[in-house]
């Protein structure tokens, strides 16, 4: 038998969850990102699927300048600081006890004639959508998301309340567990009720697109 001491840090592909800033390069802008999983867990370091969201956003592919954006579960806020830079109005929510943090990075990253450009907001899924109009927002962008089986259904229900027909939803995730493809069938269900258009699937790197509605969905494997 063998003791092999080893500490939380030195675990492989881990040690950049611990280390207190993470620094980016999204719409010409260094973002440097405040993280501390002691305090807030997977709240408060930034996802690869983040980092492939941001990067799908500075593509161009979707139109953000003027459009009105919501972040879900946006943990340190990476993706909805991104949208703010090339031009969205956003509005960046978390569970209550993640907004500080939240907050702190949001104002750290922002130039000052940004700022009135992003909120900062609660919206714990399925809770308070009472604070949201039905369909206030052209775009729902949410990073690594699907991953707790039991808010599924709370993340549905706001992701319908949230919607338009002409909302663009882009969800980036690895799906990596049976109880993802649980997630996608749910979703797959729930938007064929309301006649989506298009279904975006990146997957391995290659886009698959099935077609069933007015809503954009699109599901990245983070593959960093
Ligand atoms: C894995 S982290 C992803 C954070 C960030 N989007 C990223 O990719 O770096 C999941 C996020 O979802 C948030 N979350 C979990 N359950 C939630 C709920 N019921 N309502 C709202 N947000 C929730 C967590 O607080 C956390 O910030």
């Amino acid at each position: 038998m063998a003791l092999v001491p080893y500490t939380e840090t030195a675990e492989m592909g881990l040690q950049r969850f611990h280390k207190p800033l993470a620094t980016f390069s999204f719409a010409n802008h260094t973002i440097q990102i405040r993280q501390d999983w002691k305090q807030l867990g997977v709240a408060a370091v930034v996802w690869d699927a983040a980092v492939v969201l941001a990067t799908y956003l500075e593509m161009g592919t979707v139109e953000l300048r003027g459009c009105s954006a919501v972040e879900l579960g946006a943990g340190t806020g990476l993706v909805g600081i991104v949208a703010a830079l090339l031009g969205a109005h956003v509005t960046i929510t978390d569970r209550k006890v993640a907004l500080e943090f939240l907050k702190s990075n949001v104002q750290a990253n922002l130039p000052p004639h940004i700022q009135p450009k992003a909120v900062v907001k609660e919206l714990t899924w399925g809770q308070n959508l009472g604070s949201f109009s039905p369909g206030e927002f052209d775009l729902i962008l949410g990073a690594d998301i699907i991953y707790l089986e039991e808010t599924f259904t709370d993340l549905l229900q706001t992701l319908e309340h949230l919607c338009s027909n002409h909302s663009v939803v882009l969800l980036a995730c690895r799906i990596r567990y049976e109880r993802d493809y649980n997630f996608l069938a749910m979703l797959e269900r729930q938007f064929t009720g309301m006649s989506l258009q298009q279904f975006y699937i990146i997957h391995n790197g290659n886009v698959k697109t099935c077609q069933f509605g007015n809503q954009h969905f699109f599901i990245a494997p983070y593959l960093l």
